[in-house]
């Protein structure tokens, strides 16, 4: 994949979101090494949901927080939490109201805190692109999979 496919596994993403229409929150999960793509397929997703303009990587402030589409929609980025229990003070778990969604760049940082993500992207370098691997570890995550494969 080029970074244009990627943003547009993104924007299936959201397309599939939209579709399954899930009542409870999501957690999407986003893994791979720095600079495997994890930010620009959130942008696809992000702009595909209505977000005009750039997408800020959330390195800094861990959480950037986006109204989208009906949504409660947070893109964070654990890459530099120091340690799993810093979580708490994020307030993640609050975040998880009905049918928000939480974007988790470098889930493996929170250590199980934040449970298995319902969906999770895998990214990786492969020749002189990407490639991505996605899974689904619950009920809502494998009906959103089912809806991102018919698009
Ligand atoms: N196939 C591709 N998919 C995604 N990005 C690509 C691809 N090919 C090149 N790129 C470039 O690689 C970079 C990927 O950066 P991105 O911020 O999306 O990675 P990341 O996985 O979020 O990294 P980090 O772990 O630092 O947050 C961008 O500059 C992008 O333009
Ligand atoms: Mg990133």
């Amino acid at each position: 994949m080029n970074a244009e496919e990627t943003r547009s596994v993104g924007a299936r993403l959201a397309a599939a979101l939209i579709e399954a229409d899930e009542p409870g929150p999501l957690v999407i999960g986003l893994s791979g090494d720095l600079g495997a793509g994890k930010t620009t397929l959130v942008g696809g997703l992000l702009a595909a949901l209505g977000h005009e303009g750039a997408v800020r990587s959330p390195t800094y402030t861990l959480i950037e927080p986006y109204h989208l589409a009906g949504r409660d929609v947070n893109h964070c980025d654990l890459y530099r939490l120091r340690h799993s229990s810093e979580l708490d003070d994020l307030g993640l778990r609050d975040l998880l109201t009905p049918r928000s969604l939480l974007l988790v760049e470098w889930p493996e940082r929170a250590e199980g805190r934040l449970g298995v993500p319902d969906l999770s992207f895998e990214l990786g370098y492969l020749d002189d692109g990407r490639c991505v691997d996605i899974s689904a570890a619950s009920e809502a995550g494998r009906r959103v999979l089912a809806a991102m494969a018919q698009t």
